[in-house]
């Protein structure tokens, strides 16, 4: 089970995965095994068995349904928190380490596509970035320049933006890509077993020791997967509990796509500068009119109870641009885990020697996950990557002194909230179809109510650290504001961190 088990449905969902393989039964044993089939994942994993590995992949839900089937799918180079702060955080030769490991990406996506015959809409695009107001565009001058000198030289100040964008200026950068993400995911699974890869959906993961050079990996059915190394992909790392959850946030971040005939908006990557939760748009082609996607909006994970209203934001601002958007055909959202230095975690991971991780997505997490499946095959192949030091997951965050306070103030707030008095005084007090958190024999505890009128009622704990989950009325689960984990009504894990379920409340 995981995050596809959410209310909302994406676009992309619509695709029905060529994949129904078993779980794993019992023990393996393997050179090296992949946890998490999303794009990090299974992207690391074509990447190694090309490399000549025996590989094998499990996936705690179904093949591809993770936070890749809730994206909004451009294939962006240009940093989307911007090279400018990168460059004044870490300096000219982190933003080239970025800069060219995201090009990588983007190349090495068309190369798969083309060697493998992966027909998922590929097609290279321009991408705009375009001012929120009129006052932003000094600030598009500044990204210019910083995006030239980490090696973007094509990048260029166009006085005229792409459609509803035209009467101002606008930053273009070419040679980015669109495409159908689980289409593409498809390819990669067919390749892999091609290949002789195993993939094992329905097999979480919960433990992880090393003992004898070997990484010893325990199946939420009582296996063991024995590996010499193990790629943890399942976008949030689950096998630690302190680095890396406390140097990046998770966000809720919305979608909507409608029709639009075509032609009526342009086939482009745009994005604009509002901060924070910038508006991304983009179109996927269909055979007689488009779609479009809109996604915005964002939101730290737990911290807003009004889904509604920003779906309905979204809207009218998509409405006042694209006046040929015809009816909502598709509404959802997901979560990026936003690093407070703006550069995922990507390397050995913190407290292990073969056991590597790829976190930290932004909302770049495909061409980083990309990017992420070339450098972890090149530190087990080589022991280098070019990109190592760019996204080293031990590195120290030199941005900790604001913005890392001020996450790890909100988490002790999240923490803390299990003292605090309920969101409604009785059981009653909830309807059909609703959650709420309420004090029961003086514990604080996450109550969900059936249709049909029977309660679920959990610890509201969460099983990472502890922290008071929330809950999301648009997609009916219970989301953690802490490190970003978010449980079922009736307590099972979706996404992690956490990988336990809610405790169950007996009465
Ligand atoms: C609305 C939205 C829009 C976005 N737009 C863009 C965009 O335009 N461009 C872009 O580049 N990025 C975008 N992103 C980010 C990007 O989509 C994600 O970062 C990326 O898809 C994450 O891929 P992943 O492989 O890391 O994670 P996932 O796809 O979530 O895969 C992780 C897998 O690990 C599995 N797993 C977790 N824990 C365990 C365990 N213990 N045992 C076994 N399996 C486990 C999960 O079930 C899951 O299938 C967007 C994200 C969202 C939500
Ligand atoms: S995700 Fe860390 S406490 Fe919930």
């Amino acid at each position: 089970m995981n995050a596809g088990k959410e209310r909302s449905r994406s676009l992309w969902m619509e695709h029905p995965m060529d994949f129904d393989g078993p779980p794993l039964a019992g023990d393996l044993t393997t050179e090296i095994l992949v946890i998490g089939s999303g794009i990090a994942g299974l992207s690391c994993a074509y990447e190694l068995v090309r490399s000549g590995h025996q590989v094998a992949v499990v996936d705690r839900g179904p093949v591809g349904r993770g936070m890749t089937a809730r994206t909004s799918a451009h294939l962006a180079f240009e940093l989307d928190d911007y090279f400018e702060e990168l460059r004044s955080l870490r300096g000219a030769d982190a933003c080239r380490q970025y800069y060219e490991s995201q090009c990588a990406a983007v190349d090495r996506i068309e190369e798969i596509c083309r060697q493998e015959a992966i027909d998922c809409d590929f097609a290279r695009i321009d991408g705009y970035f375009v001012p929120a107001e009129e006052k932003d565009a000094e600030y598009l001058r500044k990204e210019l320049n910083a995006a030239r000198a980490a090696g973007f030289a094509d990048a260029e100040w166009v006085d005229n933006g792409p459609g509803a964008w035209r009467s101002g200026p606008a930053l273009r950068f070419p040679r980015q890509g669109r495409f159908h993400p689980l289409k593409y995911l498809d390819g990669l699974v067919g390749s892999l077993h091609r290949r002789g890869a195993a993939l094992y959906p329905e097999t979480p993961i919960v433990g992880l020791d090393e003992k004898d050079h070997q990484v010893h990996a325990r199946t939420g059915t009582g296996g063991t997967i024995t590996a010499a190394r193990v790629v943890v992909a399942t976008n949030s790392p689950f096998h630690l509990r302190i680095p890396i959850h406390t140097k990046q946030a998770p966000y809720r971040t919305y979608v909507i796509a409608g029709p639009i005939a075509k032609g009526a908006a342009p086939d482009a990557l745009i994005w604009d500068t509002l901060e924070p939760g910038y508006h991304y748009v983009r179109v996927q082609p269909g055979s007689d009119e488009d779609t479009l996607i809109i996604g915005g909006e964002d939101h730290k994970t737990g911290e807003a109870d009004d889904m509604d209203e920003r779906l309905a934001r979204l809207e009218a601002w998509a409405r006042e641009r694209f006046a040929e958007l015809g009816p909502i055909s598709h509404r959802w959202s997901g979560q990026v885990f936003e690093p407070s230095d703006y550069v995922p975690f990507i390397g050995r991971s913190p407290g292990y020697d073969q056991v590597y991780v790829i976190t930290g997505d932004s909302g770049e997490g495909l061409t980083t996950g990309v990017a992420g499946a070339l450098l972890i095959r090149d530190l087990i192949d080589d022991g280098v990557s070019p990109w190592a030091d760019v996204y080293d997951p031990g590195r120290l965050m030199l941005r900790g002194a604001i913005e890392f306070a001020r996450e790890n103030v909100d988490a002790a707030k999240h923490w803390a909230a299990r003292l605090g008095g309920g969101e409604v005084a009785s059981l009653n007090d909830i309807r059909p179809g609703e959650g709420a958190l309420v004090r029961l024999d003086g514990k604080m505890t996450a109550a969900f109510r059936t249709e049909e009128g029977d309660l679920k009622l959990c610890s509201a704990s969460c099983t990472h650290m502890g922290c008071v989950v929330r809950w999301n009325r648009f997609e009916q689960c219970w989301d953690c504001p802490c490190h970003g984990s978010h449980f079922c009504p009736d307590g099972e894990p979706l996404q992690g961190p956490a990988f336990k379920p809610l405790s169950k409340v007996e009465r």
